[in-house]
């Protein structure tokens, strides 16, 4: 998908949009996708992740409350932090969305990708509450999450291949539809499965990818590089110490 092809296309785009203003940051951000305190801590300090993503499914994983886990979070790392409401009413999103971010100025207010969703997020990004708009599973969706002002949205690559698509499509055609018109939201590839997302979603541009721990550690892992290091370490036991 991402082929000399791909790369044809974007250099013409180039041509045709120059003069515009392009949203690409210098490097995509690295978010680890955990609730897992000691996880998010192994990755801090490898110096790798500039932001947090959490969802309920795995802070019931973490076994403490949701305020809790997060505080401890912005302990450890400072950058976003995504919270996800577990409110489906506009009130009920609202009142937990603003305790969320009451907790820290990094808190990044999670709204799942409903109508009544949107209208919290329209209502959080006049307030200055950042918002992740999560669960986005198509371009028109993410189109009107950017309407509303939403500062990052998650599309799920890896529950869209799950089901026999295409995730980072999706990926593609919201970062070229975002550039289009020159959105500020950010596109965060999450859900996302093995290296091969990862890497696919920095060559199509997007701003942040949300990555599970085992994956952050796939990322780092390669044989030759293990080989190699074994096979110095056993000749540099052949060197004369004096
Ligand atoms: C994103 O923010 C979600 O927490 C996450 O990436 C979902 O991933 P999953 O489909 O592997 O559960």
């Amino acid at each position: 998908m991402v082929g000399a092809g791909h790369k044809e296309a974007l250099r013409s785009e180039e041509v045709l949009t120059a003069g515009r203003r392009r949203r690409s940051p210098l490097c995509m951000k690295l978010f680890i996708d955990s609730g897992d305190i000691d996880e998010i801590r192994e990755a801090q300090a490898m110096g790798a992740i500039d932001g947090v993503t959490t969802n309920p499914s795995l802070l019931a994983k973490a076994g403490r409350p949701t305020k809790e886990v997060l505080m401890a979070i912005c302990e450890l790392v400072d950058g976003p932090i995504s919270g996800e409401v577990v409110a489906t009413d506009y009130q009920g999103i609202l009142t937990e969305g603003r305790e969320l971010a009451a907790l820290h100025p990094n808190i990044v207010v999670k709204v799942p990708l409903i109508e009544e969703g949107l209208k919290a997020v329209k209502t959080f990004t006049d307030e200055g509450i950042k918002t992740n708009v999560t669960l986005c599973f198509s371009a028109p969706q993410a189109l009107l999450a950017a309407k509303a002002g939403a500062t990052y949205i998650s599309p799920f690559v890896g529950r869209i291949d799950d089901i026999g698509g295409e995730g980072m499509d999706l990926v593609e055609q919201i970062v070229a539809i975002y550039d289009n018109y020159d959105f500020d939201t950010q596109v965060l590839t999450a859900s996302v499965r093995n290296p091969t997302h990862f890497i696919q979603a920095a060559l199509i541009g997007s701003h942040v990818a949300t990555v599970p721990f085992k994956v952050i550690r796939q990322l780092l892992k390669h044989p030759l590089t293990d080989n190699g290091l074994a096979r110095f370490l056993e000749d540099a036991k052949k060197i004369p110490t004096s």
